[in-house]
């Protein structure tokens, strides 16, 4: 599936940047190909439009923010956050201004520290992380930056419990739990909920973090996928501590995705500093970031085209529930032809084998 071929991806709200980036004035980004500007206006509050000035197609990013309003830097153009265009220079005092003046607007909103936008009208909410409005939880920032993959990919590969053992070798994965101990799956109206036990290790690091002495331990994981591209990912230690990992694959393009993880915990700066919590979940990431840059962008929403093991469950009901979701929006799943993905067009694959494991 190619993320920007299917319109329905521009009615879920993404994380696009912390928003106190925009206190040092305008900022571009690029959201499922479209090229957006975001700045703060006159209250404050963030406003999104296309990344392309009416007049002469400059970058409105270039500008600069005047009385909350976003000023071209070609002829000085004025736009404010719905669009329209507020003031032209060159137009004499009083003159009326075109109402054909004006860039696309885009719905935008602050969460958790974040802008979110959604390019048109929203399907569903933000997704709801109950611990960051909690008080005995804190939100710590932890990473935002590109990956050169399909967030479909990461979304499927954070519910995965047979990677562990193979991918976090130098963090938590442990030789002697290649499968986890339990995994249930629930479907919601969001998307699924996991549950699940694992064996893991416990490194130096993680047993300073934790508090915890032992070098294996287990996690108790409650698991959330929000569609299409948010995990919450709640991991309950056997001490109490409690580790919430939001990740979004904030959709760029069909091959890259803006990595947005935060994460939040009911320990305290005095128990563990924020700094080696997000040095031990910096290795992790890398350890998958490595991984999931080498699977192909067009993740096939037919099982058909990849094989399939028990373990696979969760990955699998997202990409059926992805399917449902293009096909109750009138949308057919566009791809690269077999020939660009490398596949032999004689040889398609029946689909039997894998109802069954969903
Ligand atoms: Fe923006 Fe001319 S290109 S004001
Ligand atoms: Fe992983």
């Amino acid at each position: 599936m190619l993320v920007t071929k299917q319109p329905i991806f521009r009615r879920f709200w993404y994380p696009v940047m912390l928003v106190e980036n925009l206190t040092a004035g305008p900022q571009s980004f690029q959201l499922l190909g479209e090229s957006i500007v975001l700045w703060l206006d006159e209250q404050g509050q963030p406003a999104a439009v296309r990344d392309r000035c009416c007049h002469r197609t400059a970058k409105l990013s270039l500008g600069k923010v005047c009385n909350g309003n976003l000023a071209c830097a070609y002829h000085g153009w004025e736009f404010d956050g719905k669009g329209a265009c507020v003031r032209v220079p060159q137009l004499k005092e009083g003159a009326a201004i075109p109402a054909s003046y004006r860039v696309s607007a885009y719905s935008c909103t602050v969460r958790y520290g974040y802008v979110w936008v959604c390019l048109d009208e929203p399907v569903s909410d933000i997704p709801e992380i109950p611990e960051a409005a909690d008080s005995s939880f804190r939100l710590i920032h932890e990473f935002y930056e590109p990956w050169q993959c399909a967030g479909l990919r990461v979304m499927e590969n954070e519910l995965d419990l047979a990677h562990p053992t193979f991918v976090h070798t130098t963090t938590f994965g442990s030789e002697e739990h290649p499968v986890p101990d339990s995994l249930d799956i629930i479907e919601t109206d969001y998307g699924i909920h996991v549950e699940g036990v694992l064996g893991v290790v416990n490194p130096e690091l993680q047993q300073q973090n934790l508090k915890m002495a032992d070098s294996q331990t287990y996690r108790t994981l409650e698991m959330d996928w929000f569609m299409p591209f948010t995990i919450r990912l709640r991991i309950n230690y056997p001490n109490g501590l409690s580790h919430v990992i939001v990740n979004t694959m904030t959709p760029m393009s069909d091959g890259t995705s803006q990595m947005v993880q935060f994460c939040v915990r009911n320990d305290t700066e005095a128990d563990t500093k924020a700094a080696d919590v997000i040095a031990f979940d910096r290795a992790v990431t890398l350890e998958d970031k490595r991984i999931l840059e080498s699977t192909d962008y067009d993740v096939p929403l037919s099982a058909s085209q990849e094989e399939h093991m028990f373990t696979d469950r969760p990955g699998l009901l997202i990409r059926k529930k992805v399917s449902a979701l293009l096909r109750a929006h009138g949308e057919v799943e566009q791809t690269l032809s077999r020939l660009e993905r490398g596949l032999d067009p004689r040889k398609e694959k029946p689909e039997q084998r894998v109802e069954q494991l969903v």
